[in-house]
């Protein structure tokens, strides 16, 4: 079963290097902006259920790139990334999932807080705090941390 997921947030929050995370199992430190939308698949295994993951990783806005809404469009799941170090990456959480869900309703949505091996543990419940409805997992593309468990809970979600 093939599943189109896509991957939301501010520029620079880590989203692609997550998707190397979880698809290839490397990390990089250098930044190379992602230019309109890439995409990359892995297959997992939920339950008895072999689901292939068919992951477009989307470029953040950044002033200068206009990315198109109709790469939103079909998707059956998304993954929301902001970085825990830079509050202005969740400024506007609420209002940017409130958009994706009227663009698509009823969309599984699993958001992440990422660049966790950049961030103290007060800051880190503070703003876990701040979000709790809406069931955040803290991760790091750089030590992997939970990054596997992040893309399986959205799959799980989508198969509910
Ligand atoms: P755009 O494509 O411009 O929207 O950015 P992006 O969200 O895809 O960010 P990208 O994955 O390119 O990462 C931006 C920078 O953050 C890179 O220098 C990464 O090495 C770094 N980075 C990403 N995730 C982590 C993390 O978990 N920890 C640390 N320390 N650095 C990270
Ligand atoms: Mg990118």
């Amino acid at each position: 079963m093939n599943k189109k997921i896509i991957l939301l947030g501010h520029y620079g929050v880590g989203k692609s290097s997550l998707v190397r995370r979880f698809v290839h199992s490397q990390f990089s430190e250098e930044y190379i902006t992602t230019i309109g939308v890439k995409i990359d698949k892995k297959t997992i295994q939920v339950g008895d259920t072999s689901l292939t993951l068919l992951i477009w990783d989307i470029a953040g806005e950044n002033g200068q790139q206009k990315i198109p809404q109709s790469y939103r469009l079909g998707a059956h799941g998304a993954i929301y990334v902001f970085d825990l170090s830079r509050p202005a990456t969740y400024a506007n959480l609420e209002k940017e999932i409130l958009a994706l869900q009227e663009l698509i309703p009823g969309i599984p949505i699993q958001i992440l807080a990422n660049k966790l091996d950049l961030s103290s543990e007060k800051q880190i419940a503070e703003v876990m705090e701040a979000i709790r409805p809406y069931q955040a997992k803290a991760t790091s593309a750089k030590t992997g941390e939970h990054v596997d468990d992040a893309f399986e809970l959205l799959a799980r979600k989508i198969l509910e």
